[in-house]
């Protein structure tokens, strides 16, 4: 298999424009596949962003910037990303979506490209299932926000080759992430973990245990966390979040995983989070303040 120096990445929401910047800034020439040209301008304006406020707080030099800007192209044709040596998926949580882009592009790309997809829920397995090179196919799972968070879960199903596997550690280890190596079950090592964690602080709110507030202040004060739950949450986005959990529970059949009555109400009536600026907490004034 030949050295990865292309990179392409299938969406430019809040996770695949991470993906492309760290990519970039890693020294890959990097092509970003989006379906329309308003969310191309959207997803170029947030890697611009990002790399903005780098250059803010001085970690970046502006020169590095238009380099690393440079590196990035952005597309709506997934035809474009016919050169590139690894592809990294991070579109919606849609695997009929998922398997139909990967057989695409299984009939555009050589043989040699490896296959990747950033889900946070769905298996590897059923999307490589789709293409003519399940033994060229991982996960590469990173972690919101991609240029600050360590960590990437590199899955390997038991179709996934050995040298496939060694290439993807090594492509995040190149990246400037830690690795670790889990198995290709629902939710991989970190959301088995966290998205019960998440849903049974929204069962321990309806059910009186405390409040938001100081659910969120006990675990950020008591366990040392970054952020609570709650605050946590919104930042994911409660409709990813209820996503995640319903495709957990369609896998495993266990009520840990099944998303609560208020989130699913939370999600209808359009609050998902941070990013339309009412979830758990109302964004809209200088602080946020509890909404539930
Ligand atoms: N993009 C780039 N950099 C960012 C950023 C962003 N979106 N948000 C914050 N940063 C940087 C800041 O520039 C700052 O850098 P500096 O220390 O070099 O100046 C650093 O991160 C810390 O930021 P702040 O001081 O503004 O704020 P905090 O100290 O509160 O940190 C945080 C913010 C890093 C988001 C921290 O609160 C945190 O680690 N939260 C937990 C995040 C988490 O758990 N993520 C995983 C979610 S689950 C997931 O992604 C899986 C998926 O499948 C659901």
């Amino acid at each position: 298999m030949s050295e990865i120096k292309k990179v392409g990445v299938l969406g430019c929401g809040l996770m695949g424009s991470g993906i492309a910047e760290i990519c970039a800034k890693a020294g890959y020439k990097t092509t970003v596949r989006e379906v329309s040209d308003e969310f191309v301008k959207k997803g170029r304006a947030a890697i611009e962003k990002s790399l903005g406020r780098a250059v803010e707080k001085g970690k970046l030099d502006a020169d590095e910037r238009d380099q690393i800007l440079e590196r990035i192209s952005m597309t709506t044709s997934l035809s474009d990303l016919k050169h590139v040596n690894i592809v990294i998926e991070a579109v919606v949580e849609d695997l009929d979506m998922k398997r139909e882009m990967f057989g695409e592009l299984d009939r555009v790309c050589p043989q040699s490209t490896i296959f990747s997809s950033n889900t946070s829920s769905l298996t590897i397995t059923d999307m490589a299932a789709a293409t003519s090179r399940p033994d060229r196919m991982v996960g590469l799972h990173f972690f919101n926000p991609v240029p600050v968070m360590k960590l990437v879960e590199v899955v390997r199903t038991i179709a996934t080759s050995q040298e496939t596997f060694d290439k993807a550690m090594a492509f995040a280890g190149s990246l400037g992430k830690e690795a670790v190596a889990c198995k290709d079950n629902s939710g991989f090592i970190v959301n088995r973990l966290l998205v019960p964690y998440m849903l049974d602080s929204i069962r321990a709110v309806e059910s009186g245990v405390g409040s938001l507030t100081d659910i969120d202040k006990a675990m950020q004060l008591g366990c040392g966390y970054p952020m609570g739950p709650f605050v946590l949450a919104d930042f994911v986005g409660l409709d990813t979040l209820l996503r995640i959990g319903e495709i957990m529970f369609d896998e495993y059949r266990e009520t840990r995983f099944a998303p609560p009555p208020l989130l699913r109400r939370m999600v209808s009536a359009g609050f998902h989070g941070r990013k339309t600026g009412r979830g758990f907490y109302d964004y809209s004034g200088e602080q946020p303040v509890p909404a539930v």
